[in-house]
């Protein structure tokens, strides 16, 4: 095992009705910004509940965030965090709004061009506001981990930064608040948690068998849960454990003294800024071709990953790989997400395109042995088509 600094100052408040905990959690005299997504958090109630919530304290509504945050949306906010006097910011939403949320905390006390955070993936943020979340959505971990991703439209970019002062504060999450969430993204959540484990899990062997067995363990209950979640929409049991699993996956813990990979996901972003896939989407019809063109560096993890997760232990290796890539796709398929580029209508040509934008990204030596060049992500696009 590699070693490593493990830091992760967010305090979690799960269950039913802990919105309440609001009015423990953020500062009494603090002026609060609340920030949310299109409709969702007005329409099912989550927003009325967390401003009684902060009861007498002084909010501003900032709503708007889209899916896949821009930073042309979110300076907005920032201009509106500078004229209100604004001292602690809460985010109401998935992913997008928290991601949104963490831009803004940096972003509005930045000395400089804020379009340096992203650049310098996070390296110049030096302090942030501080922030708390309610998190509607189980998917990308953003509300236990210090990461963000922001989509700049004038540039078609969509680029990632990373710092210790955007941890949350504090994360609510109460399961029943992901009830009214559309088929859709409840298969987003699933697979977007997976390949965040998978991200994390399948690269090569360095004796750390708590980092892996936490890994299969997460993955396993993502296999039993997610058709379950389809199923029966209503239960909450369901979803309790969904929302936990997705908050472990990339709260950091499973992935502190291992390789990583994430070659996938900075290819998804690309062809979310480009077609505006969904980012869920966009890594499912990714990782399979993915895991297949790399099966030499990634033998061993990928064994093992077969034999414990999916219980693949006859025929040869390479018999052994395809079956277990097999099982992978066609998780995400019973999860109701398409695997391959064509069914997003995307062909050879859209290839050639997101070729420059990798390029242009500077995402040209990729993986956990930085040996995803464009040649092999090209390849890797090809064998999804
Ligand atoms: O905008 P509203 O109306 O609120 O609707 C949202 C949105 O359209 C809706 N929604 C959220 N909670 C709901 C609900 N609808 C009904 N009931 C609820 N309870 O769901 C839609 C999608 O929301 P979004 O926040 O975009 O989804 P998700 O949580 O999957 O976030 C995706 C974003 O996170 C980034 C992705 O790139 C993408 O931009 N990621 C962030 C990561 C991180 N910070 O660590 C890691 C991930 O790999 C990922 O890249
Ligand atoms: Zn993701």
């Amino acid at each position: 095992m590699y070693s490593f600094d493990y830091y992760n100052p967010t305090h979690i408040s799960f269950g039913e009705g802990k919105i309440t905990e609001l009015d423990k959690l953020v500062p009494v005299t603090a002026k609060v910004l609340v920030l949310f997504g299109g409709n969702s958090a007005r329409s099912t109630g989550t927003l009325d509940e967390v401003k009684a919530a902060l009861g007498e304290r002084n909010i501003v509504e900032f709503g708007g965030i889209e899916a896949n945050p821009t930073y042309e949306t979110l300076m907005q906010a920032v201009a509106i965090v500078k004229e209100e006097n604004i001292d602690f910011l809460l985010a109401v939403g998935g992913g997008s709004v928290i991601d949104g949320t963490k831009f803004v905390a940096a972003a509005a006390v930045f000395a400089g061009d804020p379009w340096d955070i992203l650049l310098s993936w996070g390296a110049k943020v030096t302090t942030a506001m501080p922030f708390g979340t309610v998190l509607t959505l189980p998917a990308t971990g953003s509300e236990m981990n210090s990461a963000s991703v922001i989509t700049r439209k004038e540039f078609q970019a969509k680029l990632s930064f990373m710092s210790n002062h955007v941890f949350p504060q504090f994360s609510i999450l109460d399961p029943t608040k992901t009830l009214t969430l559309p088929e859709r993204q409840v298969s987003n959540g699933v697979v977007d948690a997976f390949i965040h484990i998978t991200e994390q899990y399948l690269t090569f062997p360095v004796n750390a068998p708590v980092q892996d067995r936490f890994a299969e363990g997460l993955l396993q209950t993502l296999v039993e849960l997610g058709p379950l979640a389809l199923s029966q929409p209503d239960n909450v049991e369901v979803r309790a454990n969904l929302m936990w699993v997705a908050t472990m996956a990339l709260s950091g813990v499973i992935g502190k003294g291992v390789p990583h990979d994430w070659a996938t996901h900075m290819i998804g972003h690309e062809l979310t800024a480009l077609y505006d896939i969904d980012h869920a989407r966009t890594i499912a019809m990714l990782l399979p071709g993915m895991l297949d063109i790399r099966r030499e560096s990634k033998q061993d993890k990928l064994l093992q990953y077969g034999a414990r997760v999916w219980g693949i232990t006859q025929g040869t290796n390479d018999e052994r790989i395809d079956a277990t890539i097999e099982k992978t796709r066609e998780f995400f398929e019973t999860m109701k997400i398409k695997t391959r580029l064509s069914d997003y209508q995307l062909t050879k040509t859209h290839i050639d395109e997101i070729m420059i934008q990798l390029e242009r990204h500077g995402m040209t030596a990729l993986g956990e042995h930085q040996e995803v060049d464009l040649a092999m992500s090209r390849q890797i696009l090809e064998r999804n088509l």
